[in-house]
């Protein structure tokens, strides 16, 4: 079967919901992948900032081995032995008190954008319902959360939109301040917006918006669905900026590959929610939460994020040190690497991966680097050998 083959049989009964390149990896080891027809690729888009130990990590496939061998799925309606240690750990780093399990990082915003309404309603303020949101976020594809992400291009054609959603400009505290009333219940951002082209949040912004929250009484939600779990180089990006939220989400990352989201929450938040308001069949079962206690128990160590700092510094120097005029900006933090250009982007990732290299762009003119948080130096060089090769084959 080569990538041809995979392709035509896929064009038939996959629904055509996304743009696809015209591989299919079949193998992954570590940074390394393999498609079809048996090339090779060095792998800096980890399936979207989600592999963050690489492919096929060992001790991942020990533990998914052994919780498979025991159990696989109960329901919430009983408590999950490896769920309730994953929350253990979650609550321990993250300095919040209540997690909530679900399947995907849009699931978990539905369910922070839900906590906040019903934390309002069972206060006696049913008309606190607001949550102010940013221009060039991301928040996920169910209606709730496309509504939330402030990209025109992703609600076109999805209308009646919920309503309750109020957008403010990225780094701009006028703009927030100008959208707060006694309706508003929220204000939710990533602090580091991924999507919307790897934009850094400004320290003093956002310890603003906690300031607001606070004369305000509303929620400060952190959505770290792309910039969470060790991928900033802090376990959660805000540790970095020394801002605590009252509910954050994450996801990607979370399950090196598993399926698997989570909300925290503060104990006054989360006590918006009651037996019966929220739930998911699938969250937080034994496999899923088995194998993210253990990418936690890893990632969290304080060596392993020494050197997602070290590997992504030196990751970002070396980009910046590329001399293309084309190249605007390189931005980022950690392993969530950003390198903007003055024109569209799209056939450099095709010519990068025809080179062995794969990338994905973030927004329509910026290069996305978010490698495996394990990658090494050498793997680095090689990256940065064949992006600058492909800088020097690609026209505009
Ligand atoms: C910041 C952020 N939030 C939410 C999502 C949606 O996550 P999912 O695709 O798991 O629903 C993404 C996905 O890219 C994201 O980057």
């Amino acid at each position: 079967m080569t990538n041809k083959d995979i392709a035509e049989r896929g064009q038939k009964v996959v629904m055509n919901t996304y743009g696809r390149f015209p591989i299919a990896p079949v193998k992954g080891k570590g940074s390394y992948l393999w498609d079809a027809d048996g090339k090779q690729y060095l792998d800096f888009v980890a399936g979207i900032a989600v592999c963050d130990l690489g492919h096929c990590h060992e001790e991942l496939q020990k533990v998914i081995q052994q919780q498979a061998a025991d159990l696989w799925h109960i329901s919430n309606i009983y408590w999950i032995e490896p769920q309730v240690r994953l929350a253990e750990k979650l609550v321990d780093i993250s300095g919040l008190d209540k997690a909530f399990f679900c399947n995907s990082g849009a699931e978990a915003n539905e369910g922070a954008i839900k906590l906040a309404r019903k934390y309002f309603y069972r206060q006696k303020e049913p008309g606190r319902n607001q949550i102010i949101v940013f221009n060039d976020s991301f928040h996920g594809r169910t209606l709730a959360t496309l509504t939330a992400t402030g990209q025109k291009k992703y609600q076109e054609g999805f209308a009646p939109l919920p309503a309750g959603f109020l957008y403010a400009d990225y780094n701009n505290l006028a703009s927030v301040e100008k959208l707060l009333s006694d309706e508003t219940a929220g204000i939710m951002i990533e602090p580091i917006q991924g999507e919307g082209g790897v934009h850094p949040a400004d320290p003093v912004f956002l310890n603003s918006l906690r300031r607001i929250c606070d004369r305000e009484g509303i929620m400060l939600i952190f959505d770290e669905v792309q910039c969470g779990v060790a991928r900033s180089g802090h376990f959660m990006a805000y540790q970095s900026y020394g801002v605590k939220p009252d509910i954050v989400t994450m996801a990607k990352g979370l399950g090196g590959g598993f399926p698997i989201g989570a909300m925290l929450a503060t104990d006054k938040a989360a006590s918006g929610f009651a037996p019966g308001d929220h739930a998911s069949t699938f969250g937080g079962n034994p496999l899923a939460t088995a194998v993210a206690d253990r990418v936690v128990e890893l990632v969290s160590a304080p060596v392993f994020l020494d050197n997602v700092n070290k590997t992504g510094g030196y990751l970002k120097e070396s980009l910046e040190s590329i001399k293309d005029e084309r190249i605007v900006a390189v931005r980022g933090k950690g392993l969530l690497l950003g390198v903007e250009f003055s024109a569209p982007i799209k056939d450099l990732v095709t010519i990068c991966m025809q080179n062995g290299l794969l990338l994905l762009g973030a927004g329509a003119n910026v290069m996305r680097f978010v490698p495996p948080l394990n990658i090494n130096e050498i793997e680095v060089n090689q990256a940065v050998n064949i992006f600058k090769k492909s800088l020097q084959e690609w026209k505009e």
